[in-house]
């Protein structure tokens, strides 16, 4: 089997991980233009590193978000921040995490698959499942559910590098319905409202997807959260993340310019990185455990885990690793 293309193809490669593996700590590589930093102790150096910022410093708002309502929202993401706006607005957002009790999100998740697991393909289910799982821990009413999931996709879709401008205006419709269900909360905490929701969406679909690939290897107890908590460390659902130098620095031996972009190796089982470190660390570590687990046990109490065929391959996103079970 070839190798991946690059780091940005090999999260939908079918193993990645022995290429992983043989990767040089820090190296530039000319056909993304992107530096590659895969030895976990410089990733984690990155991660703590100020100079090293998660969008470029030109452009802290994509350029075709800007002066549109996705790009307000985008604007006030802790995700999408640095500096003092990401430490005075992350406290709240991770305190917000915090506050959801496992029975609840465990309930949540039980109560989101059992909806939508008799209507839903499962390509679609995988990502519908712990967005609706979060809508309903936000208080988001029981007829307002589908819809909500529809904003969430389509406000990811508006995010995305290359965004069509049709998908643009759906965002921006979007995300004045979510907006809406927050109001009186202050603007920042209103758009990572939103996050909550929109960060669930890939990441935990990988978590369950990947899952349910390891349950078709090895048909492990599905009880606690000891078994995705093992896929989430083996077969990772997000496998690398980016930073912009916003000032020249050096990493292990090499000279980083102002300006250059960075691919930092998450997917190592080695290594405790999947849910990253540092200041952006992800809040929602806990919650994703929770609901892919509680889904994986809902399907297979629901039958619908035994009757699912092995995956196709793996959607082609650069950063997180999601199968596909449904023949195109
Ligand atoms: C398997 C599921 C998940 C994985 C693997 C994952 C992974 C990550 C990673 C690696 C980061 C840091 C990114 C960076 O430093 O560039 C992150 C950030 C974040 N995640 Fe998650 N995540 C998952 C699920 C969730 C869920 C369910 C929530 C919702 C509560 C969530 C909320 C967030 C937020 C708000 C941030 C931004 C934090 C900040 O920048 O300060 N994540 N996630």
């Amino acid at each position: 089997m070839d190798d991946p293309r690059s780091v940005l193809a090999a999260p939908s490669h079918p193993s990645p991980y022995a290429w992983y593996a043989r990767l040089p700590a820090i190296a530039f590589d000319a056909s993304i233009g992107l530096w590659v930093l895969a030895d976990p102790a410089l990733v984690a150096q990155a991660l703590e590193e100020p100079a090293l910022r998660v969008r470029p410093p030109a452009e802290p708002v994509p350029e075709a978000l800007r002066g549109r309502p996705t790009g307000e929202v985008f604007a006030r993401l802790v995700r999408m921040t640095d500096g003092d706006f990401h430490a005075r607005h992350r406290p709240a957002v991770a305190a917000g995490a915090a506050r959801l009790a496992r029975a609840a999100v465990e309930q949540a998740a039980a109560d989101a698959t059992r909806d939508l697991a008799p209507r839903t393909p499962i390509d679609a289910l995988l990502s519908a499942i712990p967005v609706q799982a979060m809508a309903r821990l936000l208080g988001v009413a029981a007829a307002d559910l589908d819809r909500t999931v529809a904003w969430v996709h389509d406000f990811t879709r508006g995010i995305a590098a290359g965004a069509s401008s049709d998908a643009l205006d759906r965002s921006d419709a979007a995300v004045a319905g979510l907006l809406a269900q927050a109001e009186g909360l202050e603007p920042a905490l209103a758009a990572n409202r939103i996050a909550f929701m929109q960060q669930a969406l890939d990441a935990t679909a990988g978590l369950i997807g990947n899952g349910i690939v390891a349950w078709q290897a090895r048909a492990a107890s599905l009880e606690g959260t000891a078994f995705i908590a093992h896929v989430a460390r083996t077969d990772p659902a997000v496998h690398n993340t980016r930073r912009f130098a916003a000032q020249d620095l050096v990493l292990g031996d090499a000279p980083i310019a102002a300006g250059q972009g960075l691919v930092l190796l998450l997917a190592n089982p080695q290594a405790k990185l999947q849910f990253g470190a540092g200041a952006h660390a992800c809040p929602g570590e806990r919650i994703a455990l929770a609901i892919a687990a509680t889904a994986l046990r809902t399907l297979a109490e629901l039958g619908a885990l035994q009757r699912l065929a092995p995956p196709q391959g793996y959607r082609p996103l650069p950063n997180a690793r999601i199968p596909v079970f449904a023949a195109a």
